[in-house]
């Protein structure tokens, strides 16, 4: 079974950003997960367009954007320009889900949407068919280096199914508090792509530890 492993930025040394985005360019990762927060929808700050500028500058994979913010349509644009390929916003904070969507692929990205752990599978039914990316958050979002929610299993597992019945293309990727402890258990649910920011740069040896979590079935 073949996943895409995309190391989260958050957890990277931002006074050696490009010399962090040039570790993941040479290591067996497949994206740059990157996280947005704007301090409203989650309690924290991240960082904003020219850090993601930064991170295109150099990076040789795609950038799979993450935000965990309110009123994301006011953005997209900007998005792209700074270099995201693959855009995900939050269900919660999109009350016009379906024309957030939209306006993503009209921009030429892939589109993403990110599930808080307290909001169901079955919320994304009438529009699964449309995405191409479900991020199920397994832990609550704001902060890197949580601890993993083992509830999300079930949820994993259904949209699984939910994506075979619909014959969506989306993909399922988990965000938070993965590491090689729990990877097994979740490409075994249906993940198909995972994000691990703590489990990757606080590791020794990051592209060691990268090509660890590769090796995983
Ligand atoms: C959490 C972020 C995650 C985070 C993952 O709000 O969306 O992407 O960076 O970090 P770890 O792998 O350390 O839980
Ligand atoms: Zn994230």
């Amino acid at each position: 079974m073949s996943y895409l492993l995309a190391p989260s930025i958050l957890s990277a040394d931002f006074a050696n950003l490009q010399r962090d985005v040039e570790m993941i360019n040479g290591s067996k990762a497949d994206w740059f997960h990157v996280d947005i927060m704007d301090g409203k929808f989650v309690p924290n700050i991240s960082f904003g367009f020219p850090v993601i500028k930064a991170i295109k500058k150099h990076a040789k994979k795609p950038l799979d954007v993450h935000l965990m913010i309110v009123d994301p349509d006011r953005y997209l644009q900007a998005f792209k320009e700074a270099g995201a390929d693959i855009l995900t916003v939050h269900i919660e904070a999109c009350p016009h889900l379906h024309r957030t969507i939209q306006a993503i692929k009209a921009l030429g990205m892939q589109a993403g949407v990110a599930l808080n752990p307290h909001t169901p599978a079955n919320l994304l039914s009438e529009i699964i068919a449309d995405i191409d990316l479900v991020c199920v958050m397994s832990v609550n979002p704001g902060f890197g280096g949580q601890k993993f929610i083992p509830g999300i299993y079930p949820k994993v597992r259904q949209l699984k199914e939910m994506i075979a019945a619909s014959k969506s293309s989306a993909k399922i990727e988990i965000d938070g508090g993965v590491s090689l402890d729990n990877a097994t258990a979740l490409l075994q649910a249906g993940a198909d792509v995972l994000v691990a920011g703590n489990t990757v740069f606080s590791a020794k040896d990051p592209v060691q530890m990268i090509a660890d979590l590769k090796k995983i079935q």
